[in-house]
């Protein structure tokens, strides 16, 4: 499928989805959504992808929602309109993503970062929700997915003075998974994709439910989710198989069943 605004990739069992609106910093606009949304579900419903792969450029992951596409916009239009409608159904996809963040993720890009499961980031990022300094609010989930990354007083700072902060002090603060050297990014994003990729996938599904279970709901019907879903993975054949190679001491075969 041809895109306008992004260009993807498929290598082995890993989605590539790369946003590419150079001239904006690839700030999010109605059709970058659109083609995000749109590449990322075909990569969903189809059982040979095994992870998802959002990046950017060197200089920006992306610098926010559109802000030229948004100004003359009413809040009538905004809500009737359903602006930002599509990335639920980016958050909602049951592979694992992987957010490769080099440069500016800020506003929607730091929200759209956070729609993923990992984030990878250059020793070049920079996050933020600098929202704040156009008078409105972060409105692709950021204050309330920052505050369950970071905590309420490190989201409050961030949010109510629009500061930016670097790769290391976001790893620091638990926004990102790992910082590696800006010229490693693609390929650790690569590798770390790869191994996702290479488990059995019912598993995979699982896990990344159970773990937003734990972001969505109480320890105990989290805990009941993991239990029921833990013990629906032993009717799989992927589940015996796995443990008679371990048994038999060599690498497992799964076959996604
Ligand atoms: C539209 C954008 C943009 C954005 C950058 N550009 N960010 N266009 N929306 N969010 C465009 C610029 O207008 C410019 O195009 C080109 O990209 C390069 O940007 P520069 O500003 O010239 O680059 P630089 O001087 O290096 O500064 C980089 C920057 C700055 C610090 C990232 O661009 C910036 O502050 N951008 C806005 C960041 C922001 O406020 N994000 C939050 C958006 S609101 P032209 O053609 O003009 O030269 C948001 C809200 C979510 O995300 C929900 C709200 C309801």
């Amino acid at each position: 499928t041809d895109y306008e605004t992004i260009l993807t990739e498929t290598r082995g069992r890993v989605g590539w989805i790369t946003l590419n609106r150079p001239e904006a910093l690839n700030a999010l606009n109605s059709q970058i959504m659109a083609d995000v949304v749109d590449a990322a579900t075909r990569y969903d419903a189809d059982e040979g992808i095994g992870a998802i792969v959002v990046t950017g450029s060197e200089r920006a992951f992306a610098a926010g929602a559109d802000i030229k596409e948004m100004e003359a916009k009413s809040g009538l239009d905004m809500l009737m309109g359903d602006h930002f409608g599509g990335w639920a159904r980016f958050a909602a996809v049951r592979t694992p993503v992987i957010a490769a963040v080099s440069g500016y993720a800020l506003g929607g890009g730091c929200e759209l970062a956070m729609m993923c499961d990992i984030i990878l980031a250059a020793d070049t990022a920079k996050f933020g929700q600098p929202e704040i300094n156009l008078a409105v609010i972060p409105g692709m989930g950021g204050t309330q997915r920052l505050v369950r990354a970071v905590g309420y007083y490190k989201a409050a700072e961030l949010v109510l003075t629009g500061r930016l902060m670097d790769a290391t002090e976001a790893e620091r603060s638990g926004l990102v998974s790992r910082v590696v050297p800006a010229a490693d990014l693609l390929a650790e994003a690569e590798k770390t994709a790869q191994a996702i990729a290479s488990k059995s996938l019912p598993s995979v599904f699982a896990a990344k439910a159970a773990l937003d279970a734990a972001l969505e709901s109480s320890l105990g019907e989290g805990l009941r989710f993991e239990r029921q879903t833990f013990a629906g993975l032993f009717d799989t054949e992927d589940q015996k198989e796995g443990m008679a190679a371990f048994r038999e001491k060599r690498a497992p075969s799964f076959i996604n069943r």
